[in-house]
Parts: structure tokens; sequence; C-alpha cells
């Protein structure tokens, strides 16, 4: 709901306020962001804020939370936006112009997907902000959802004068948060090692920038938190930061003199540039911030929520997902068409639904230092085509899909050689190889067109109804500033053109493993491959990580092989499956060589999976214990009725003590009975919760359990 009074405008989501005030002068200022206010006129607050010296010097605007900040002239804290302007210098300052509500709408940006409204009831605010000085205009968007905690903000800059300018940094938001004891926490990590939780205080003039110059990489993740220093898991205010987008991103956090936090989330400025013409506008992506005073649960809940029904576009999003199993740690590049047949049918004896042939099935790819671009069979391999394979595989009783690494060429290629200007480069250097392979251009038109059709045309010919879209290496040789966004609408443009054409094709999201994990991302596919490192233990901090911003059904978790071929550890099959129910699951392994007894528990593992998957689908998601700072993993669904939960437990290493603690559950109805579908016990919510369940766990190192309670 958009309220607007006087010279305040408030935006009201489920709990939340966000009000701005437009000062005497015309500047947009911040008044609150927190816990929802009611519908009064702030306006007639004004003068007692004033006083109070929230407005107190006409030169300096250095003190007063501001909106979409300018540089040099009246504030000299860092700035939203910066235009090197026709006269040649950089100075801005914004006045308010309008504000323009769009009931029912969310805000549309060209070229980047946004939040829908879906069925819920959203509005849109639009403030013009206008620079008459240099004739430069700046329209900021808020959306607001009446059932969330959460405004959506994106800014279109446009350039009204008669001559070029250049626009050298665009923020989608700033806010600037009141004096306060903070955190910053971000999700760094590394190839294997994904979304770590680091928490830093921000002391008074720290000045952090959580930024990556490449995509949305496994090295830090476009999700920031701003924590209140008292906050954890269950208490305390926290403000969440999700950047819509797959670039170049930057959070960029600094304590100013008076020991207010301005927090500026976009487009990473370092390498940005944009030539604005006479009436070209720039659009930046969207901003998805989100309050929560009860801590980082109940943020990522609500970023779970938003995500799955307001997002992701894929109509897989609320469906059962087929349990696959994909031959990549099976074959690795040495499989033929016999091989994969043969995995396919033990594979669909044991209850697995889907068959994915990973790499290695197109041009002569006996390793990773050929054929990306030619997407077509190689025979040798596959002598009855995609085609072919995709029949028998059918004829067994599985659904078949494809590995792809569209946005790639290998230098030995018939697409390379056919078009070497089509890979990223720079005239003067010879281009750096990743993994063997260079980048194709997707700021051309006609590459994305040519991505577009090889896909498709695989997709025409063949049953095949699911697609890991995979991306592997670092993006280096970028031919000017500006660059990597460019690049990021071509893939946009492509993700958009090939899941609107196959609707009925799911598509999982890869990068190394689980590089681009982002919102920008899962607008096109509802699910990630979360880590090349698929090992059990490894994967509940990756995942624990994960949880934090992006919803379990995003995360796709396979069982795969022991000794791991990540790192060599070795832990149970129910370990491996346990560690992997509660997001997307499936197998990764030669099912030709397990054991009977292993496909035996395979089986039950499926059928278990299958039962539980509208409850980890659509239900809330509660963290129980932190596999960073203890010797245990725990986490647990709750359905939105309550009547059914799924809880994870771990305990990492063994140790000597027989008393292994009790397990606090959380989210349950403390008045319901709950009945334990294995051992057939029943306890009260407030039992489960208050007293918590007593655990015993085995006396091995890596010992998991699945407790799955019903209503009684
Ligand atoms: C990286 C992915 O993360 C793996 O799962 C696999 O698909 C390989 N690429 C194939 O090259």
């Amino acid at each position: 709901m958009i309220i607007k009074n006087g010279n305040t405008v408030h935006l009201q989501g489920r709990e939340i306020s966000y009000i701005m005030m437009v000062s005497e002068k015309g500047d947009l200022l911040n008044f609150h962001f927190g816990k929802r206010l009611d519908e009064s006129d702030y306006s007639l607050m004004y003068d007692e804020w004033k006083k109070g010296g929230f407005i107190s010097n006409d030169l300096c605007l250095d003190e007063l939370a501001q909106e979409y900040p300018s540089y040099g002239y009246r504030d000299l804290r860092m700035p939203a936006y910066e235009v090197e302007n026709i006269y040649g210098n950089m100075l801005s300052q914004l006045k308010v112009k309008d504000f323009i509500v769009h009931e029912n709408e969310t805000a549309q940006i060209e070229g980047m997907p946004s939040l829908f409204a879906g069925d819920k009831k959203a509005d849109t605010l639009e403030v013009v902000l206008c620079d008459d000085a240099i004739a430069l205009e700046v329209h900021l968007y808020y959306t607001v959802f009446d059932e969330y905690n959460i405004i959506a903000r994106n800014a279109v800059i446009i350039n009204k004068a008669d001559a070029n300018v250049t626009l050298k940094r665009a923020y989608s938001a700033s806010i600037d948060l009141p004096k306060g004891d903070y955190d910053m926490i971000t999700f760094p990590g590394a190839w294997g090692d994904e979304r770590n939780i680091v928490r830093t205080p921000l002391k008074r003039s720290v000045m952090l920038e959580a930024e990556t110059s490449r995509y949305t990489s496994h090295n830090l993740n476009s999700f920031v938190m701003i924590a209140g220093s008292e906050a954890n898991e269950d208490m305390g205010d926290v403000y969440g930061f999700s950047l819509i987008y797959s670039g170049n991103h930057s959070t960029a956090v600094k304590t100013e003199m008076y020991g207010d936090v301005r927090i500026m989330q976009g487009i990473n400025p370092f390498q940005f540039k944009k030539e604005l013409k006479p009436g070209e506008s720039f659009a930046t992506p969207q901003s998805v911030i989100c309050y929560s005073d009860s801590g980082f649960g109940k943020m990522s809940r609500e970023y779970h929520d938003v995500y799955r029904n307001n997002l992701m576009r894929s109509k897989f999003t609320h469906m059962d997902r087929p349990i696959l199993i994909n031959n990549w740690e099976a074959t690795y590049f040495e499989f033929d068409e016999e091989k994969l047949v043969n995995m396919a049918k033990i594979a669909h004896d044991a209850g697995i639904e889907l068959f994915v042939l990973d790499d290695g099935w197109f041009g002569k790819r006996d390793t990773d230092n050929c054929s990306l671009g030619d997407w077509v069979a190689d025979k040798k391999k596959l002598p009855n085509g995609i085609e072919g394979l995709a029949e028998k595989i059918n004829a067994i009783g599985m659904k078949f899909g494809l590995w792809f690494e569209p946005e790639m060429v290998s230098p030995d290629s018939d697409l390379y050689r056919a078009h070497p200007d089509w890979a990223i480069s720079v005239k003067e250097r010879t281009p750096i190889e990743g993994r063997q392979q260079l980048i194709l251009d997707l700021s051309k038109n006609e590459v994305c067109e040519y991505i577009i059709e090889a896909v498709s045309s695989v997709l025409r010919n063949a049953n095949v109804e699911y697609v890991k879209w995979d991306f592997n290496r670092m993006m280096t040789d970028m031919p000017y500033p500006g660059f990597n966004h460019a690049f990021t609408l071509g893939f946009y443009k492509v993700m958009k053109g090939i899941t609107e054409a196959f609707p009925n094709v799911l598509f999982e999201g890869c990068c190394s493993g689980g590089g681009r994990f982002d919102p920008g991302v899962l607008a096109y596919m509802p699910q990630i491959w979360t880590s090349d490192n698929s090992d059990a233990v490894a994967r509940m901090k990756i995942q624990y990580g994960t949880s934090m911003c992006y919803p379990p059904s995003s995360i796709s978790s396979h069982v795969t092989a022991v000794p791991n071929h990540q790192c060599g550890r070795l832990t149970s099959l129910d370990a491996r499956a346990d560690t992997a129910y509660i997001g997307t699951f499936g197998y990764e392994l030669d099912i030709t060589q397990t054991p009977k007894e292993e496909i035996e528990e395979i089986r039950k593992q499926i059928a278990f999976d299958k039962k539980i998957q509208p409850l980890v689908r659509e239900g809330d998601f509660y963290r129980l214990q932190n596999p960073f700072d203890s010797n245990f993993c725990s986490w647990q669904m709750v359905s939105k009725d309550k009547k059914h939960t799924v809880v994870y437990a771990a305990k990492i290493l063994v140790d000597a003590h027989t008393f292994t603690g009790t397990l606090k559950l959380k989210g349950l109805d403390p008045d319901k009975k709950y009945k334990d579908t294995k051992t057939g016990a029943v306890y009260s919510g407030a039992y489960l919760m208050y007293k918590g369940k007593r655990m015993n766990y085995e006396r091995n190192d890596f010992s998991t359990e699945i407790i799955e309670l019903v209503e009684a």
C-alpha cells in the first residue's frame, strides 16, 4: 500500500513501513525504514525533527538520510550515481519533481528480470527527480507488496540535455540507516566452497565493499545483510539486500561521521561506464530490500516466499521435480550409447525418473579442450544422435535431460573457425583461455540469436525435458567499461528467448558448480547446481549458507559416490541422502557399480523424497544448528499449515560423550500433537520446541538423521 500525505510518502508492507519525506529544499529523504507505523501524516513531525538537527544546515546534506544521493555539492558521502555532465564536471543535485503511484503494478525493467505480482497485491511508487542545471532526470521505482516485508527498488537515469553525458555509476538503491551498532554479513567463497558466512562489525568510519568484478561468482554472492550487532537466527533487526542481477555487482557500505550507515547496492561501478545520448536512458537492475525484526531466519523465509512466488517464472517452481541421475561423475567424457542406456535401465529400476547426459556428447569432445559451440551429437559415441538416445531412455520409462554450455566456444571448434570475432577479445592481446575455452560475446545480437537457435534446434529435434545450463570459466578480456553489463543483458535475452520457447523444459543453472547462484538466474531456471563439491559434510556449510537467501527448492543437491570425487571423504549413503533431501534431490554416481543392498536403499530414499517434495517446495525453512560454529548442522521444513515437518540433523565428528544433546525444533504449533512417522512416538509442539527432542547419534563421524513428524 502507498500512502501520500503532505510531503511524505509511506510504503506499507505486511509488517514494515518505508517512509520518505521531501525537505523544504526539495531533497528526497528517508524518514523511516523498519517496523510498521500507522498511517499518520509524518510531515507533521518534520518541524520536530528539524529542531532536533534533522535538517540543521542549508549548505550541507551530509547528515541527512537520503534516498538517492548525489556527490560533491551538498553531500560529500559516497553517491548513488555519477554523471560526467555536459559542462565536463561531475556535480549534481537532484530535487523532487513528482510522485506517481502505479496501483496494482510492479516495476518492469527493460531487458532484465524483476519481481512480478502474481496473485499478490503490489503497488509501485515512481519518484521523479530532476537536476535542472544539467538537464538530468532520475526516476526511482519502489515496489511494495501488501503481503511481504520487502521493498524492491530500481532507478532509471535519463539524459535530457542536448549533448552526450557519461554515466559512471548507477546504483539501484541507496539507504542511510540511523546510527547504531551494525554488522555486515556477506557470503564469500571459492569453487567447491561456496557461500561461507562472514560477519564483520561496522565500526565507525568503516568502508566495506562486497563487490565482484566478474559475475555473481563463487567468490562473492550478491546477497548482503546488515544486522544489529545483537541479531542472531531468531532475534534482532536485520536488513537484507539482494540484487536481481547476474553481472558485476557491488554492495557498498560506509559508516559516516555521525555513526549513520549508508548502504548502496547495484551494478559494480568498477569497469562501468555508459554514454547517454540526448534523450537516452539507463535502467538499473532491481534490488530487493527486506527488513526482519526477528533475525536471519525470518528474513530467509521472506526471501524464499518472494522468490518462489514472485520471481521464478518456470512452471516447475511449484511442481514436483523429477528425481534425476546425472552421468558426469559416473563417466566424465568416457561413455557411449550402450553404457548410458545400461545406466538408465538400472536407474529406472531403482525409481529414478530423469536421466541427464552431461558434458561430452557433441562435436568430438573426448576431453575439455574442444567443440564447445558445435551442438551436434558425436556419432562415434551416440550413433543414433540425441534423438535416438532420448527415444531409448523414454522407452525405458524415464525422461531425458541434456547438458549445454551455450555461452562458450572452444578455439578448436567449427563455430570458432567460422566466427573467431564472436569470442570476447581485444585486438591488442591474445585472449586468455579458461578451461581451454573462450566466452562468446553476448553483447552482439547475432551471437544471442545463434545460441538461441543452436540450443532450440536440439530441443526441437529430440524429446529433451530438462536442460543443465553450464558456464565454466572466469570472465576476462572485457573490451570496454560497461561490457559486462551488455553481456549480462545478452544473457537475459537468451534466457528469456529459450525458456519462453520451451516452457515444458525444466532448466537447471550451473556455473562450475555453484557460481552464478543469483536471483537473475532463478527468474528463468528454478534450480541451480549448488556446488561441484558434493561431499555431504562440505555440503552442510554450502547449503546452510545458500539457504540464507535462496529457497531450498532451488538448491540442487545430489547423492554422489564415495570416496567423494572432490575431497576423498567417506560418508554413508544415508548421510549423503539425508543432506540432500531438503533441496532438489538427485543422484550422480555409476549406478551400474552400486551394490544390490544400496539400490534397495536408493529405492526407499526416492520414495521418501517424493513424499516430502511438496513440503520442501512450499514450506517454511528453519535453521536449527550452524555448522560454521558448531559440531552440528541441522535444519527443518515446516508446512504452512504447521501439520507436517521434516528435520535434518547431523553430528559432524563423533566424540566421547554418550549424551549428544537435545534438538529444539522451530515453527511448530505448540498446541498441536506431532507423531514421528518412523517410531510412532507422539510429542506436543510445545515439547519439541521448548524442551527439545533427545538426539542419539551413531558413534561414528558424519552421523545424520531425518525425522518426519505429522500432526497426530
Ligand atoms: C561443471 C559442472 O559443475 C559439472 O557438474 C559438470 O557439468 C562439468 N562442468 C562438465 O564440464
